[in-house]
């Protein structure tokens, strides 16, 4: 604590005025909380501000120069903020090896001391892979990430099944190569059903709001899809609200996508929040993380990324497409 306007306000700092010198020169502190009386020191002998100014310059480029004899590798770290937002090119352009190339690898964000992409194994820790965040936290933008990443490699391995419960951003991406079909509505049931009958080999299956499909038809076929999934090799990929999931607890698919433990976590509110995907949050958590700031969760190990908006120009969906995708193949 510098000297103060007002004796009384050294209250502020947990100290009475009696533990205070009454007079205290420029510079003069009383360090809290023991009241230990200390003078900081001057850079200069000169006390004004430009003279201050110009040794604390003259210093750090002494530094900088010592610096410049040392390797590389032995400088001090140097750590990237995360950006608030990325685009999927922008992000693309981070990348300094080869793209992933396994159907089940996809890029869910970019993070990292050193910036750059973040690239995750769907099938890492079981076959499903959850989204949870508060409403408009970024989590249908991160199901679209997913969607982009996987069928961006236009190798069609992983035909891509996205469930829209409620009109979700999602809908746009129904014209990508690699989107078999996008179902809407709650009672979708059967026609997933049928789309993954029809679907030679593994399928991914999107579901965004998944909350609105936690009874019924649909929630039964999802759950014989998570059943299945390892075995089969297809691959769910679902996103809610931290709320809903948090309560759908211990029963249903749901509960099931939680018990892999993998996952994005978005702008957590409090640290109850990482109960969803069974991560220590610490106390302090408070939210108020930008739209697409994610907790990537793997087994238990976190890594805060920011999701990357996408920003190809979509097509709207061909309605001709969606009609022969109902023709049944027998
Ligand atoms: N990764 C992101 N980067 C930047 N802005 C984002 C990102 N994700 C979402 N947003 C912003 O937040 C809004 C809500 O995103 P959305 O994905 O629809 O959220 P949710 O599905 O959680 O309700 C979007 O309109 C967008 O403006
Ligand atoms: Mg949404």
């Amino acid at each position: 604590m510098l000297r103060q306007a007002e004796p009384d306000d050294v209250t502020v700092f947990g100290l009475s005025p009696r533990d205070v010198p009454r007079a205290m020169p420029a510079g003069r502190i009383v360090a809290v909380p023991h009241a230990v009386e200390a003078q900081i020191a001057l850079l200069a002998a000169d006390p004004e501000g430009a003279a201050q100014a110009a040794a604390v310059e003259e210093l750090a480029d002494t530094l900088t120069s010592r610096w410049k004899a040392v390797d590389n590798e032995r400088l001090p770290h140097r750590i990237d903020p995360l950006p608030d937002l990325i685009t999927v090119t922008d992000l693309a352009r981070l990348r300094t090896g080869p793209s992933p190339s396994l159907p089940t690898v996809c890029t869910v964000g970019v993070g990292g001391d050193h910036l750059a992409p973040i690239d995750v194994d769907l099938t890492g820790t079981g076959s499903a892979f959850l989204v949870s965040g508060p409403p408009r936290s970024g989590r249908s933008t991160a199901l679209a990430a997913v969607v982009t990443s996987l069928t961006g490699r236009g190798t069609g391995e992983m035909p891509v099944v996205i469930c829209c419960p409620r009109p979700s951003p999602l809908t746009g991406l129904g014209s990508l190569p690699g989107v078999a079909r996008v179902l809407h509505g709650t009672e979708l049931g059967m026609e997933l059903d049928d789309m993954i009958a029809e679907l030679p080999g593994p399928v991914a299956v999107i579901v965004d709001d998944a909350e609105l499909l936690a009874d019924g038809l649909a929630a039964d076929v999802l759950e014989r899809v998570v059943r299945g999934a390892r075995d089969e090799g297809n691959l769910v990929v679902a996103a809610g609200t931290t709320e809903d999931l948090g309560t759908q607890r211990y029963r249903g698919w749901l509960a099931m996508l939680r018990r892999d433990r993998h996952g994005l976590l978005l702008n957590p509110s409090s640290h109850v929040d990482g109960e969803v995907l069974d991560v220590k949050l610490p106390r302090s958590t408070r939210g108020g993380w930008p739209a697409g700031r994610a907790l990537l969760v793997e087994g238990g190990v976190t890594v805060p990324v920011q999701i990357p908006l996408y920003d190809k120009p979509v097509r709207p969906v061909r309605q001709e497409s969606r009609i022969a995708a109902r023709i049944p193949s027998f």
